[in-house]
């Protein structure tokens, strides 16, 4: 195997009990798989984004709880549910702003709790099927997701895309590339542009590599090019993935989303947030109550150059991610159908539907 889209980016041997990822932070020179079982390398893998993008770390840390349940040594439910808390709050620390990590902890953590009155190794059994299954899902709803965003693709489009909401942040297909390698696979002439990402390249190490891998025409900017790209009319839409998604409609992703999203207004193009809508947190009202994670100086100041770049003690400013208010947003395209303004109501809509309907 040697192209990247043939690699799982989670996964669980279940024969080990490891947690198998893809070392994203060497992409895309090395492809170096890692086997995790220890709690700390977990938080780890999570936190130095081995494993990254809101439904792989969800997956993973699934997964990952899993693992760990099957080390309790416990003799009653409460010792056992004592242990799994802990390493279900040990996990959800790890990154504070993705949801779908602790979306995918506390759906764990409801399995438990249904099968209190079973025997540890039920209750290990199900927490097992319940990881899979929060694997099996991801796929599905990515695929939909890329069905529904199809529609809004048209025949000879230029696409921008900021970060990597591709096969990588997710299962399958990704969120914001799953419409981009459907209208590919259905022989669309498309054209994507990807913002390489400052400053962990995830545009560049990631999502340029895993269209590229693909057969798509990609185009790679750093991220002070896309206004002029988007004033030379080269950009006929914009699709990006989101981390949480608030009740009014905002929307945290990658820091510099928002900045893509005001250039947008200013050249109306339609900016378009994909979100499978365990990314919707109807518990958050606004974006201002998300928390955004900071990251060390260094990533700025001397990660992937020869020598340091800026001057030592120097300030730095790292938000990993950004908030979009809801008013730059064309649309916000779930496994449930398109959701627009006023998001109040069409989020929860979209939020409440059961598979299906
Ligand atoms: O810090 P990262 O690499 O985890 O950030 C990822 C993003 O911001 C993605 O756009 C987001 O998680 C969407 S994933 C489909």
């Amino acid at each position: 195997m040697n192209n990247i889209l043939d690699f799982e980016t989670v996964e669980l041997d279940s024969k080990s009990n490891e947690l198998v990822i893809i070392d994203q932070t060497l992409l895309p020179g090395r492809i170096e798989i890692l086997r995790l079982s220890e709690a700390k390398d977990i938080w780890d893998a999570i936190h130095e984004l081995k494993v990254r993008g809101a439904p792989a770390i969800g997956v993973a840390a699934a997964m990952g709880l899993y693992i760990l349940s099957c080390q309790i040594e416990a003799s009653t439910f409460e010792e056992f549910y004592t242990e799994f808390v802990k390493a279900r709050d040990y996990l959800d620390s790890s990154r504070p702003t993705a949801v779908n990590l602790h979306w995918a902890l506390m759906r764990m953590d409801s399995v438990v709790k249904a099968n209190m009155a079973k025997l540890p190794s039920e209750i290990i059994a199900a927490l097992r099927k319940e990881a899979l299954a929060i694997k099996e899902e991801d796929i599905a709803v990515c695929r939909a997701i890329g069905e529904n965003g199809l529609t809004l693709i048209k025949d000879g489009y230029g696409i921008l895309t900021h970060c990597n909401a591709g096969q990588l942040a997710t299962c399958k297909y990704g969120t914001a590339t799953a419409p981009i390698y459907l209208a590919h696979e259905k022989g669309l002439n498309i054209k994507v542009y990807a913002d390489e990402t400052r400053p962990l390249l995830q545009g560049a190490r990631l999502t340029a590599f895993e269209l590229s891998s693909a057969g798509i025409d990609v185009t790679l900017l750093c991220d002070n090019m896309s206004g002029s790209l988007m004033r030379e009319g080269k950009v006929h839409a914009i699709f990006v993935g989101c981390d949480r998604v608030a009740a009014n409609g905002d929307v945290a992703n990658k820091i510099g989303t928002s900045m893509v999203a005001t250039l947008a207004r200013r050249y109306n193009i339609p900016f378009y947030v994909c979100a499978p809508t365990s990314t919707i947190d109807l518990n958050t009202p606004t974006g201002a109550d998300i928390v955004i994670e900071q990251r060390s100086p260094d990533e700025v100041t001397t990660m992937w150059y020869r020598e340091r770049m800026a001057p030592e003690g120097i300030g730095v400013y790292n938000p990993a991610f950004d908030v979009t208010d809801n008013d730059l947003i064309t649309a916000i395209i779930t496994e449930h159908g398109i959701a627009r303004a006023p998001y109040s109501d069409s989020l929860k809509k979209c939020a409440n539907k059961k598979p299906g309907q």
